[in-house]
This record gives structure tokens, C-alpha cells and sequence, in this order.
């Protein structure tokens, strides 16, 4: 068959998930509490629809049904996480044998149905009882971060071979120390400098322990949400506030993750308006040794600012946006079923970047995708026909492949996500996946972008 946009052998095809999203059984075989469980405790009317994470999707129970529909829609790859606190219920200490269990079951499915496992070890979900112990801001939590990742290597690193030691790494420091968004709802800029800071230290010493252990053509990354960041203007002004925005937002865990070393710039402008966070001997020479093998980019939408126009209350508490202003910018097209911007063209750039200033690191789309708010109205003959979502994938596709004849080393392409699932405060309003799920009875049915992205898949392009 002659096609458009062919993709290099071997590409990858798939979608991404995480654990708190997708498996349900919150109480169930031995899995510990984590910050999700222990927040709709405390306030469930945050949640949309008062839904928390007990009511999802239930992988737990239906991951060989799920798995089957994967190879039906010609995935080869597909990205877990971990539940912390359903393998280690404490976050240190006892294992849980029948998470093992589960875990196994689910990789070995996958493995026998020639679907490659992409695991990614921390997706949000802190055990409560290392939140209870300061979460992030602690070092020792750190240390119990390295023995998780050491204990997940051992137990399946044989059989995984694309492990992500955090995904979105930023949305932890932004949601849950910045913007009251997740717990543990702080706002505070310099206690959010210390939890970015010891998240890139915990990653390296992931990393650290993942080259020790020698498994073979085994490789190690992290999964970020680089949001390209487009000034307004030509204006030095705000060239400025899209350069700040884009070290706070992205290069503040990109640089580090990838080159081993924070920009000059990110430190001065926190030594000058905060203080720094506090680095132990050794941190620094730990994370230029402990760089990463392969990068996970997430992209959604991109971040358009212009430099400030008015004058910051010095009063109120050190925010980023002290450095820049959204940009609205006239004519963006959005996507209406979401209220997120549109723009294509960002994840070539995105990728042009990692090739010029990031020594081309082997990278693939770990997510990209379109939320849509009540989308059984799209439902026809039993299927929901969601064509926006095709021309959504396929636009962003045209732009990889131009990407590759560009010379980016980008290997894959993973869907934000398999099946409709429950996204923290939102729950169910946004649906993402190539798969609908009744949240009543479970059943799952396959939505037209599903069976599009079949033909993909198996065609290697379109
Ligand atoms: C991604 C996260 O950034 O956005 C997912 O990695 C999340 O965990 C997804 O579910 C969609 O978010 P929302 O807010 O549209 O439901």
C-alpha cells in the first residue's frame, strides 16, 4: 500500500496508562493508602461528580480482557505504572506478595500478546504514609523512593526493559505545593523548590541503581510534559518571559534528567527572589553521572505569555507567574470539547530542541491526546464516532513524521490513553481513551479512532 507518512521499522505504537487511574481495587489485596485515597476521605466533594479513585476503570479485574482488545487494536507497546503503595503498602518495608502477583500477571500478559511493557515507577501517588513522613520535601522519602525502585527493578526488571523512573514530574510540584490543586495543597514557592529538587535527586539515584544492576538491553528515562513556550512577540521583554517560563516549567527537569546540570539562569533567578533548596554533598556529581537513557515527552498544548504589565505585589507569595502573563493569543484554535489550545506544530518543536541543544536523546511520545466532555452525544450505532480524535492523532502525526525526516531520534507514538479513565479531580469529565467504558457495568467498547488507529499501527502509518 503506498503511503503518506510511513514510519521507521520498529516504531512504537500504543498507549499510556497509569495505576491510580486505571485499576481500581483501592482497598483491595493488601494495597496500602495513598494521597488519592486519603484525600477524597478528607474532602471527596473536590472530586468531580464527588467520584474518587476506588470507581475506575478496574484493570485490576479486567486487565486480560483490556490486554486482548491492546492487540486486537495492534498496539506493540503499552506504558503501566507502578502503584507504590499497592506493592509496598508502607512505602518501605513488607512487600505485597499478591501486587507482585498481579503485576507479574499483567507483564507476562503482555509479553505473550508481543506487546512491549513500558513501566513507569511514580505517576502522582505518594503512600500516605510517606506523605505523613513530608512527601517530597523529605530525604528519607527519597531513600524509600530508591528502595522501591531498586525492589521494581529486581522483581521485573528481566522482563521490562523500558522502565521511567517519574512521569510529569512538575505536575506534583505545580498542583500540590503551588496552586492548591492536589494535596497536600501548599502554597509555597520555596517548600515547591525543594520537592523539584529532591524529585531530580530521587530520579537520579534511580537511575544510579538501574545501571548498577546490569540487565541487558534494558533502558532507563523519565517522562516529561514539555510545554513549548511561545512569546508573544519579538520583543526582547517578551522573549524573556517565555525564556523563564520555559526554565521553570521544563528545563528545570529536562536539563537536569538529560544533561546532568541545571541552567546558570534557573539558579540565579532562584537565589535572587527565594533561596535554594537544600542540596546534600555528593547530589551534584549524582545527578551528572546518573543522566538517562530515553525520554518520554508528553504534549498536550503549548504555553503562550507575554512579559508582565503590571507590577507584582511584592507582598503575595513568589509565584512563577511573577516573571510573565498568559498570552491569549487571538485566533488559537482550541479544542472545544476540552478548553485546551490546539497547535500541532508543537511537538516537532519540541522534538527539533531535544535534537539541537539535548544531543538528540532517543525519545518517543509517551501521551498526547484529546479530553472531551460528555462525549456519549457522540455516540451513533453503538460506537462513539470521534473523528475529531482521528484528525487529532493524525495532524500530530504528520508533524513527528516530519520530525524524523528532520533527523529526531523519536521512536514511538503512545495515546493519552486506552480507555476512558479517571483523571484525579476531574474523574470522568475529560474522556481520552480509543476505548469507552460504561463506569456502571465496565463493559468496554471500541470507539472509531480505535479501530483508525488499528490500520496505523499495522501499516506503520497512514
Ligand atoms: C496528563 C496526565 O497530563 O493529563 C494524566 O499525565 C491526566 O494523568 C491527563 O489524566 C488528562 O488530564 P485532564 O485534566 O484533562 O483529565
Amino acid at each position: 500500500m503506498e503511503l503518506s507518512y510511513k514510519f521507521p521499522e520498529g516504531f512504537w505504537w500504543g498507549s499510556a496508562t497509569s495505576a491510580t487511574q486505571i485499576e481500581g481495587a483501592a482497598n483491595k489485596d493488601g494495597k496500602g493508602k495513598n494521597i488519592w485515597d486519603h484525600w477524597y476521605e478528607l474532602e471527596s466533594n473536590r472530586f468531580f461528580n464527588n467520584v474518587g479513585p476506588e470507581s475506575t476503570s478496574d484493570f485490576y479485574h479486567h486487565y486480560k480482557e483490556d490486554i486482548r482488545l491492546m492487540k486486537q487494536i495492534g498496539h506493540n507497546s503499552f506504558r503501566i505504572s507502578i502503584s507504590w503503595s499497592r506493592l509496598i503498602p508502607s512505602g518501605r518495608g513488607e512487600v505485597n506478595q499478591r501486587a507482585v502477583s498481579f503485576y507479574n500477571a499483567v507483564i507476562d500478559n503482555l509479553i505473550d500478546n508481543g506487546i512491549e511493557p513500558f513501566v513507569n515507577l511514580y505517576h502522582f501517588d505518594m503512600p500516605l504514609d510517606l506523605q505523613n513522613e513530608g512527601g517530597w520535601e523529605s530525604r528519607e522519602v527519597v531513600e524509600a523512593y530508591k528502595g522501591y525502585a531498586k525492589i521494581c527493578f529486581e522483581l521485573f526488571g528481566d522482563r521490562v526493559k523500558k522502565w521511567f523512573t517519574f512521569n510529569e514530574p512538575i505536575v506534583p510540584v505545580e498542583a500540590g505545593y503551588l496552586y492548591n490543586i492536589h494535596y497536600p495543597n501548599i502554597v509555597d514557592f520555596k517548600r515547591a523548590t525543594q520537592v523539584a529538587y529532591n524529585t531530580v535527586v530521587a530520579s537520579a539515584k534511580a537511575v544510579e541503581v538501574y545501571h548498577s544492576l546490569q540487565f541487558k538491553d534494558g533502558k532507563i528515562g523519565i517522562i516529561l510534559n514539555l510545554t513549548p513556550s511561545y512569546p508573544r512577540s519579538d520583543h526582547p521583554a517578551d522573549l524573556k518571559a517565555a525564556r523563564i517560563a520555559d526554565l521553570f516549567f521544563n528545563r528545570c527537569f529536562l536539563d537536569p534528567a538529560v544533561l546532568g546540570k541545571y541552567p546558570q539562569e534557573l539558579i540565579e533567578i532562584i537565589k535572587e527572589y527565594s533561596e535554594l533548596p537544600l542540596i546534600h554533598d555528593g547530589d551534584l556529581d549524582l545527578i551528572k553521572n546518573n543522566t538517562v537513557d530515553i525520554l518520554g515527552v508528553n504534549y498536550y498544548q503549548p504555553r503562550r505569555v507575554k512579559a508582565k504589565e503590571y507590577a507584582v505585589n511584592l507582598e503575595s507569595p513568589l509565584m512563577p507567574e511573577w516573571f510573565f502573563d498568559r498570552y491569549e493569543m487571538p485566533g488559537r484554535k482550541m479544542n472545544k470539547y476540552r478548553g485546551w489550545e490546539i497547535y500541532e506544530k508543537g511537538i516537532f518543536d519540541i522534538l527539533i530542541n531535544l535534537k539541537d541543544n539535548y544531543g538528540n536523546i532517543e525519545s518517543f511520545i509517551s501521551e498526547n491526546g484529546m479530553g472531551v466532555e460528555d462525549e456519549e452525544r457522540f455516540m451513533q450505532n453503538e460506537q462513539i464516532q470521534d473523528d475529531y480524535r482521528i484528525e487529532f492523532i493524525r495532524e500530530h502525526l504528520k508533524w513527528l513524521h516530519k520530525s524524523i525526516e528532520a533527523g529526531c531520534n523519536v521512536k514511538g507514538y503512545h495515546l493519552w490513553t486506552f480507555m476512558d479513565n479517571w483523571s484525579w479531580m476531574n474523574a470522568y469529565k475529560n474522556r481520552y481513551g480509543f476505548i469507552s467504558v460504561n463506569i456502571e457495568t465496565k463493559e468496554r467498547s471500541l470507539k472509531k479512532s480505535a479501530q483508525w488507529f488499528t490500520e496505523v499501527s499495522r501499516n506503520n502509518g497512514f
